[in-house]
């Protein structure tokens, strides 16, 4: 592995512990205005410092990511479907490679619909993606996409985790499921662990601390942060867990203590509800956590949460690379 492919890695799953937190905000691509990240400039905002890197589209990254952040971005380059099109699974790659290394992207990221209508063309489009970005020393990120007439089990996912790791995928971003364990085992590059659809921050918190016991390097969060009541009390819960090595009731004390801390993100739509729309394809939104009762009872002897990053952390990301062509 290429020294540059391994230093971009780094920034994104933390050498030190090897544990990643990232936060997702680019539910956009395909679900438009999301509830409670209408406004991705001041979802972000508040957020950054505490997230190891940012699952973000080019859109966003450029208009609502202030460009002098240290915080590695995870570029999502696929796309061509909408919530209210005919399949989620129809995506293409769209964004060039050149375009990506101008961002200064720490990782590509895309979805593969394994046992979809666009299997074969998501598939393929991870390898042609895997040999564009090996060539420039940038990681690939592959999302197994599941939909909805597709169980999100252990042996669907272990199967789908595969195949992405199988096509030169870096890391392999995945739901949590029962019997979780068998998902890492099979698969032989990290693990990260969707947030999946909003649930009480308790079982988020949950989630986060199953999935790294499972085997997972951390988890990919969004709206469980993002449509918390308190977005920042949350990422810092949920990396409490990640870097600290929190227990699940050590981080959620933690989030009912920082309530009180101002300044405090609220929504921009406290009305909203409901989403805009509902999906009539396969269904990323749906839930994806099954509580399987973690086992807690070991307490943890570490403090619960670690510090944002100071700046002069080693893991930052790269300097811009040069485009040779
Ligand atoms: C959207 C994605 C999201 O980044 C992913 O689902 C993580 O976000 P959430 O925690 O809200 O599920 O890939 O397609």
């Amino acid at each position: 592995m290429d020294w540059g492919l391994k230093n971009r890695l780094s920034g994104i799953i933390k050498a030190q512990n090897n544990r990643a937190l990232m936060l997702a905000i680019d539910h956009g691509y395909f679900l438009g205005p999301t509830e409670k990240l209408e406004n991705p400039k001041k979802v972000i905002a508040p957020l950054l410092k505490y997230c190891d890197s940012l699952m973000v589209t080019r859109g966003v990254q450029r208009t609502c990511v202030p460009n002098s952040t240290d915080v590695p971005m995870v570029l999502r380059v696929s796309g061509g479907a909408s919530i209210i099109g005919e399949d989620l699974s129809q995506e293409d790659i769209t964004v060039s490679i050149k375009d990506a290394v101008r961002l200064n992207a720490s990782a590509l990221a895309m979805s593969i619909f394994v046992g979809s209508k666009y299997e074969h063309k998501s598939i393929v489009n991870l390898g042609k993606l895997v040999n564009d970005a090996e060539e420039f020393g940038i990681p690939v990120l592959a999302v197994t996409a599941v939909g909805k007439e597709l169980g999100k089990d252990a042996r669907y996912l272990s199967l789908a985790c595969r195949i992405a790791a199988e096509q030169g995928a870096h890391i392999v971003k995945t739901y949590y499921c029962d019997n979780f364990e068998k998902v890492v085992e099979s698969c032989p590059v990290p693990i990260i662990v969707a947030g999946g659809k909003k649930i009480s921050e308790l079982d988020a918190l949950r989630l986060t601390y199953n999935a790294i016991k499972g085997g997972a390097v951390g988890v990919d969060m969004g709206r469980n942060i993002w449509q918390s009541e308190y977005p920042v009390a949350m990422i810092r819960a949920v990396r409490s867990i990640v870097h600290g090595n929190a227990t699940v009731e050590q981080a959620y004390k933690l989030y009912q203590t920082l309530q009180s801390e101002k300044p405090q993100f609220k929504s921009n739509t406290p009305n909203q509800t409901k989403p805009q729309f509902k999906s009539n394809t396969p269904n990323q939104t749906k839930p994806q956590f099954k509580s399987n009762t973690p086992n807690q009872t070991k307490p943890q002897s570490k403090p619960v949460e670690n510090k944002p990053k100071p700046t002069t952390d080693s893991s930052k990301p790269n300097k811009p690379i040069k485009s040779n062509n």
